[in-house]
């Protein structure tokens, strides 16, 4: 099986650090693809399940743009909703009939939602979320858990990042997923003080395997949340769409206060969501915040059509079915080989992990190897299933990942 080879894009990046920060920053950073050297840095053209990059590689893509695209790239039908509106009016003077109808979708379609608010990106609805559960509660602590990712918004981050400083998240409190003991005990030492607990619904970090909640998890902090009075937030930003149509939190059957809502919302068009219920709807009215490109209708037309599509296609059953035979195969791929692979979290996001060496080395040369041959799989982050994957997808994606074992032996 021939190797591929990035010659373009390493003359671009080249180019791109002169004139850009980072040359690539944040999330499609190389910085975490190791090796470097087995990894595309930038796309030409992406149809369906597959991207090629500008060296014309063709790759089956399991990170999903990191998670917006869901019904795979370019869905004629999805592309077709927002161009119609597009066509209309995208960014206009006053919001347009679209955003009453995709508010009315989210109520419908997930389960605690009374009424639904836009954004753009995740850490425009995760940073509403803290505001509307202080506006709410009129207390200032907030407690967000080791591990979690909510954006790179100043309160999200670690004093000790560059451009942080300690007031930046001076009300932040850290808890720990799964120990409901300790955000019990701290809750009770802190009576009154503490507005709101924000966790995604299971613990997807990166660099380390999943965890979903321990049993009974759920239910004793939505309880405890209730009885001191503090909001539940669920970052569904990653999970949103991908576990549940009805919210993420149904997987796990307990009911947050609010949800925040990205990636998965409209299949790649700019749109983020925070829902909510009743009892929070009054301080959602009364907080203020907005952007520039909020009320944008083409990813409205594209959001109502994606949750539509989703529902229709029963992306969710789908994801799970092609994740979990992508995650069986390489279990015994794996095994056949003399190596053993983890999946971990929902089969929809799976983190693989080759455990046989905890240094994640020999794991990062497997993802890098599969990459190289039409694969692209990362070592450090969970990755996407879509409802766009196919079985021939996953048998050639299963070709590629014995090739790769093949190669790390050598
Ligand atoms: C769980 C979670 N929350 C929040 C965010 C932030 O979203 P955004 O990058 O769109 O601001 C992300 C982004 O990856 C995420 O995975």
């Amino acid at each position: 099986m021939k190797t591929y080879t990035y010659k373009k894009s390493q003359e671009l990046f080249k180019k791109a650090a002169e004139v850009i920060p980072c040359g690539i920053y944040g999330h499609f950073s190389p910085a975490p693809l190791i090796p470097v050297t087995d990894y595309p840095f930038y796309i030409d053209k992406a149809k369906g399940s597959r991207f090629w990059d500008v060296d014309g590689n063709e790759f089956i893509d399991y990170m999903c743009a990191y998670g917006p695209m869901v019904l795979g790239y370019n869905n004629p039908l999805i592309d077709a909703a927002a161009e119609e509106q597009r066509k209309k009016v995208n960014c206009g003077t006053a919001p347009a009939r679209v955003m009453v109808d995709l508010a009315q979708e989210m109520v419908n379609t997930v389960d605690i939602a009374d009424w639904a608010f836009f954004a753009k990106n995740g850490a425009d609805m995760t940073t509403f979320s803290l505001m509307v559960a202080r506006a709410h509660t009129g207390r200032n602590k907030i407690i967000r858990l080791k591990g979690g990712y909510h954006g790179t918004a100043p309160w999200m981050q670690s004093p000790d990042h560059h451009g942080i400083t300690f007031n930046d998240n001076k009300d932040i409190v850290m808890g720990e997923w799964n120990n409901y003991e300790a955000l019990e005990k701290y809750i009770h030492e802190h009576k009154g003080e503490v507005a709101g607990i924000i966790s995604t619904p299971y613990h997807h970090p990166t660099f380390a395997d999943n965890e979903l909640p321990a049993k009974g998890y759920w239910k004793k902090v939505e309880a405890l949340c209730k009885n001191e009075g503090v909001v539940l937030i669920i970052d569904a930003v990653r999970t949103g769409f991908r576990l549940d149509y009805g919210g993420s939190n149904e997987y796990f059957d307990f009911k947050p206060d609010l949800i925040a809502f990205c990636k998965a919302i409209a299949n790649g068009y700019p749109i983020s969501s925070l829902v909510g219920t009743n009892e929070m709807m009054n301080a959602a009215s009364n907080v203020f915040h907005t952007g520039s490109y909020w009320y944008s209708a083409e990813p409205m037309a594209a959001a109502l059509a994606t949750i539509r599509e989703l529902k229709r296609v029963n992306a969710v059953e789908k994801m799970f079915e092609t994740g979990t035979k992508l995650g069986n195969g390489l279990i015994e791929l794996a095994k056949d080989h003399g190596y053993n692979m983890k999946m971990s979290g929902h089969p929809a996001m799976p983190y693989f992990r080759i455990t046989d060496d905890p240094s994640l080395m020999l794991h990062q040369k497997w993802c890098g190897e599969c990459t190289k041959r039409g694969a692209y799989f990362t070592s450090h982050h969970n990755w996407f299933m879509s409802a766009a994957h196919t079985d021939e997808d996953i048998a050639e994606t299963l070709k590629i990942a014995d090739e790769g074992f093949k190669a790390i032996k050598e």
